[in-house]
C-alpha cells in the first residue's frame, strides 16, 4: 500500500521558549508526526497533527515489556536552507533496531520525506545561535492492549521535535567530561540488544550514570560484560582514543551502537589521512599509554553532544588525567567540522547534508 502523508496544521500556535536559555530535550514544536501500524492494514495512516498527549491503554505492550526502539538527529536552520545531517542512516538504523525487537520494519525513503515536510512546517522553531538545533526524536512503541508476552501486533511512529541548546547544560560544549569506568555494572554483551537504540538499553544504564555521578564523575566507560576488560562506549555515546598518532575506536561487536557520529569521524579522519582503526581496546591498554605518554586524546561521539572530549579517566582509584584536561586540537577539528557541516557554515565535501 503506498503511504500518503496528511497535514492537520494547529489554529493557534504555542508560544516560543527563551532561546537564550534552552535545555535539552525540555520544550517541543506545534507539531508531531504519527502513523500506526496493525497486522491487518501494515504501516498506515501518516499524519502530521498538532502536538498533543497520548491516550492509551493502561495494559499497552510498551509499558510491560518495553517493546520500543527510538533514534535522534538534528535539523539546522542556515541563510534560507533546512539542513538535516544524514538522515537515511537514522531510518535504516531505525529499522535495524525494528529487526532486533520484532517490530515492523518501515519504508525509510518514505519516513525521511516525511520528516522534511514536519520539519519545514515547524522551521520557525529551529534555533539558530551557536550549539543550538532542533533535536528530533522518532520512536516506535507497542500499543497493543495486553498482558500477553509477545511481539505486539499494533504500534505507533512517533516523530516529535525539540529546539535544544548543547546537550550539557552546566559545561561548555567542549570542555572536557570526568568519566569513571565501571567494572561492576555492564550495559551489554554480544547476542543482546546493545547495538539497537531501544529504551531498555538506556533504562539499565541509569544505575550506573547516578553511581558515577554520585562519585563526582560525569559518565560511565562501559567495558564488555565477560572479560570487563575492552572498552565498548561512554555514557550514551561511541568512544574514540588518540595513541601514537592512531585514533583507535572500540569494533562494531554487537553490543556497541553504530553511531552516526562515530561513522562520519572515521570517515572524516581518513579523508584527512590520519591512521583511524576499529578494533579491540583495552583499559589496560589505554592505562599504559597514560603511562608511557602516548595517550594523547579521548574523546566521546554522539548525536547529542557530536564530539565530547573526556579530560579524566577514574580506573581502579587512579585519575587518568588525558592532555592535562584539555580540549584537544583533534577533538576540537572534528567538532569544528562535523558541527560546521550540521550548521551549514561549512562547505560539506562529504555529501552528508539534505
Ligand atoms: C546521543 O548521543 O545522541 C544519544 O544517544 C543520547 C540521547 C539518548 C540523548
Amino acid at each position: 500500500m503506498s503511504l500518503s502523508l496528511a497535514i492537520h496544521e494547529r489554529e493557534e500556535k504555542k508560544s516560543k521558549p527563551d532561546y537564550d536559555n534552552l535545555r535539552f530535550g525540555a520544550e517541543f514544536t506545534d507539531h508531531m508526526f504519527m502513523m500506526d501500524y496493525s497486522t491487518e492494514d501494515g504501516w498506515h495512516e501518516p499524519r502530521i497533527i498538532p502536538y498533543q498527549p497520548l491516550t492509551m491503554d493502561p495494559s499497552s505492550l510498551v509499558f510491560h515489556y518495553g517493546q520500543a526502539v527510538f533514534e535522534g538527529l538534528k535539523a539546522y536552520h542556515f541563510q534560507d536552507k533546512l539542513l538535516l545531517f544524514r538522515p537515511e542512516k537514522n531510518f535504516k538504523r531505525l529499522n535495524e533496531s525494528n529487526r532486533r525487537m520484532n517490530i515492523p520494519e518501515i519504508d525509510e525513503n518514505f519516513m525521511v520525506d516525511a520528516l522534511k515536510e514536519l520539519v519545514k512546517l515547524e522551521k520557525d522553531w529551529i534555533p539558530t545561535k551557536e550549539g543550538q538545533s532542533l533535536y528530533i526524536r522518532p520512536f516506535i512503541i507497542a500499543t497493543e492492549a495486553s498482558l500477553s508476552v509477545k511481539p505486539s501486533s499494533r504500534y505507533k511512529l512517533i516523530i516529535i521535535l525539540s529546539p535544544v541548546g548543547a546537550y550539557y547544560s552546566n559545561s561548555e560544549q567542549m570542555s572536557p567530561v570526568s568519566i569513571f569506568v565501571e567494572d561492576d555494572y555492564v550495559r551489554s554483551v554480544k547476542g543482546g540488544v546493545g547495538f539497537t537504540k531501544t529504551a531498555g538499553n538506556y533504562a539499565a544504564s541509569l544505575k550506573a550514570q547516578k553511581k558515577a555521578e554520585e562519585l563526582g564523575y560525569d559518565q560511565v566507560l562501559w567495558l564488555d560484560a565477560i572479560e570487563k576488560k575492552y572498552i565498548e562506549e561512554v555514557g550514551s555515546m561511541n568512544i574514540f582514543f588518540k595513541i601514537n598518532g592512531e585514533v583507535i575506536t572500540p569494533a562494531l561487536n554487537g553490543s556497541i551502537l553504530e553511531g552516526i557520529t562515530r561513522n562520519s569521524v572515521i570517515e572524516l579522519l581518513k579523508s584527512w589521512d590520519i591512521p583511524v582503526t576499529e578494533r579491540l581496546i583495552s583499559i589496560e591498554e589505554v592505562e599504559a599509554a597514560h603511562e608511557n605518554g602516548t595517550l594523547e586524546e579521548v574523546f566521546g561521539t554522539g548525536t547529542a553532544a557530536v564530539i565530547s572530549p573526556v579530560g579524566t579517566l577514574k580506573w581502579k582509584g587512579t585519575d587518568l588525567s588525558i592532555n592535562n584536561g584539555e580540549t584537544g586540537k583533534l577533538s576540537l577539528d572534528l567538532y569544528e567540522t562535523i558541527a560546521g557541516i550540521q550548521t551549514g557554515m561549512m562547505e560539506d565535501k562529504m555529501g552528508w547534508t539534505v
